[in-house]
């Protein structure tokens, strides 16, 4: 019999939703064409070599590659920009002015599908190329608010910020000698983009940064909120010229903005794309949370298609403004702390507690899984340990107590902004007493964290074979199910009882607090408060 299944991640639209849907895109297209743009269609796949540049990357691990005929790597579109930069850097060489262009499209990415992500999706957007004005990046913004709000959504956020702050804050620290290579920047800059507190805070120390620049890196993540006092605050923290333009520009094109939008600003928005050279921008929804339109300037991209013209745009997800339109949920005002049964549970209880947040119904026997604080604007979500991460990244808990061991296991994309200072331990190769490393034969490494694993071996370039298990990692090598384990290590008895020893430490691990990257925006005052306390309970 024929397979009757469709892949993960890709759905079938049935005639009621795509009317709806449909009805949704003519609405947005509507007010984009409006606004004077005219609408485009480029190729659903292109050679792979376009989107595989480092500076344009979308990250190529994310494609999906076809083989062509001749041999040659091509590309399900996985970005809707680039491709329209190549088509207005070759056909439209002779305009002179403004080319405003819209689509709506498909575009294919993996994702994690087991936790419902999707990796085909219909986006549509606006380009306009050939000028670099605070006017030209304040229409797009309110383009893309009519947008929004022409599908029925009232209740929105817009949060602004511009690439160019960080990029001038690292040309800074690159002068001062502070840091050496590409590798270096790109791993400050995803945790810029994670508001890794924690991790900045230990670069700083392992790379003796300087107090000057230290105290601007550990500013940056939380500078966000209303936008007159964040940019204050960003024009005072700036180091040179390229940072204060950059503030400017962002007052210029707040100044621009209709005053009626509800704008806000966060520094340490730098664009997950690399090509973004300016203003940046993302809308929300209040009622859901959901990140539904990003965009921005990006200047530097056409010069790569042999046309030197500034550029800036924005797309919108159409399958989760259409997944809002469905939802009446109503985020209200309680704050939902997901928190894994064992080993960080009583402790986190405790803290709270201390911080005069109680939870009265609980008790360590409950087989309750949410319990609600005394003053209801509190809510404990008990998960599995191991799935923190997704209910905080998926937004079903705005905020999460997690061990970074966990964290860096899941890579879930969240915040990861406090380390709470407890449920201490730390990830260590271990192996039985004796052990000989034999570089000539494969190692092979039982654990229960594959990815922290084979990151770490491919560091140093050995040779491995993942066996991953669950639980009791200890007994494998024992039983000659592997060479050498991964694992965390508090106390230590558990592989002293085991004959087995430390071979390798890999990083200290404690508890974190994660946050919804929404919810630090819908819900800025409750997360603010709540980082605060436990901040002051913490050891730093
Ligand atoms: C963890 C870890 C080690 C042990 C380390 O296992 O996997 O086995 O704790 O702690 P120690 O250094 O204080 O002895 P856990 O208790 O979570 O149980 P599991 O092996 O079933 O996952």
């Amino acid at each position: 019999m024929i397979n009757k299944f469709i892949p993960e991640g890709v759905a079938d639209i049935n005639y009621d939703e795509y009317e709806k849907i449909s009805a949704m895109e003519n609405s947005v297209l509507d007010v984009f064409r409006s606004a004077g743009y005219r609408q485009i269609l480029t190729p659903s796949f292109e050679y792979f070599d376009l989107f595989s540049d480092g500076d344009v990357s979308v990250n190529t691990e994310d494609m999906y590659k076809i083989i062509d005929t001749n041999g040659k790597i091509m590309v399900l579109r996985p970005d809707a920009t680039i491709p329209i930069a190549r088509m207005v850097a070759t056909h439209y060489r002779e305009s002179s002015g403004a080319v405003k262009l819209m689509y709506l499209t498909n575009v294919f990415r993996s994702a994690d599908y087991r936790a419902g992500g999707r990796r085909e999706f219909r986006q549509a957007g606006i380009e306009c190329f050939g000028t670099d004005s605070p006017e030209t990046d304040a229409e797009i913004i309110t383009t893309a608010i009519d947008a929004v709000q022409k599908c029925g959504f009232r209740d929105l956020t817009t949060e602004i910020g511009n690439a160019e702050y960080f990029k001038g804050f690292m040309q800074e620290m690159k002068s001062a000698g502070m840091f050496s290579g590409p590798e270096e920047e790109r791993e400050l800059r995803s945790m810029m983009e994670t508001k890794n507190i924690p991790g900045i805070r230990k670069y700083c120390e392992e790379h003796s940064i300087e107090e000057k620049y230290a105290s601007v890196l550990m500013e940056l993540p939380v500078m966000y909120g209303t936008i007159t006092e964040v940019l204050d605050h960003a024009y005072r923290t700036a180091i040179n010229d390229q940072m204060r333009e950059a503030v400017e520009n962002l007052r210029n094109i707040a100044d621009r903005l209709n005053a009626t939008a509800d704008l806000t600003a966060d520094m340490s928005l730098i664009g997950s794309m690399d090509y973004y050279s300016g203003m940046i921008f993302r809308i929300y929804l209040k009622e859901s949370g959901a990140i539904v339109g990003s965009g921005g300037r990006y200047d530097r991209l056409l010069k790569k298609f042999g046309k030197n013209i500034p550029a800036a745009g924005f797309g919108l997800n159409i399958n989760l403004l259409y997944e809002a339109s469905l939802t009446e949920e109503d985020t209200g005002s309680v704050l939902n702390i997901a928190l894994g049964k064992g080993r960080l549970a009583d402790i986190t209880i405790e803290k709270l507690k201390e911080a005069g947040i109680e939870f009265p119904d609980y008790t360590k026997k409950s087989r309750k899984l949410i319990f609600t604080d005394k003053t209801g604007r509190y809510r404990i979500i008990f998960v599995k340990a191991v799935d923190v991460g997704i209910y905080v990244e998926k937004g079903a808990c705005d905020v999460g107590v997690i061990g970074k061991d966990t964290l860096l296991e899941s890579a879930s994309d969240v915040f990861e902004m406090l380390d709470l200072g407890y449920g201490k331990c730390i990830f260590a190769v271990a192996a039985p007493k004796g052990f000989q490393y034999n570089p000539r034969k494969k190692l092979r490494v039982a654990s229960k964290y594959p990815r922290v694993a084979k990151e770490f071996f491919a560091k140093s370039g050995r040779s491995i074979e993942i066996i991953k298990i669950n639980g009791s990692v200890e007994l494998a090598p024992l039983v000659g199910l592997s060479d050498v384990i991964v694992d965390i290590v508090e106390t230590g008895n558990t592989l002293k009882e085991n004959g087995l020893e430390v071979v390798e430490p890999i990083t200290d691990i404690s508890a974190r607090f994660i946050v919804n990257c929404a919810s630090l925006k819908t819900k800025q005052a409750q997360v603010t408060e709540l980082i605060r306390l436990l901040r002051e309970r913490t050891e730093q």
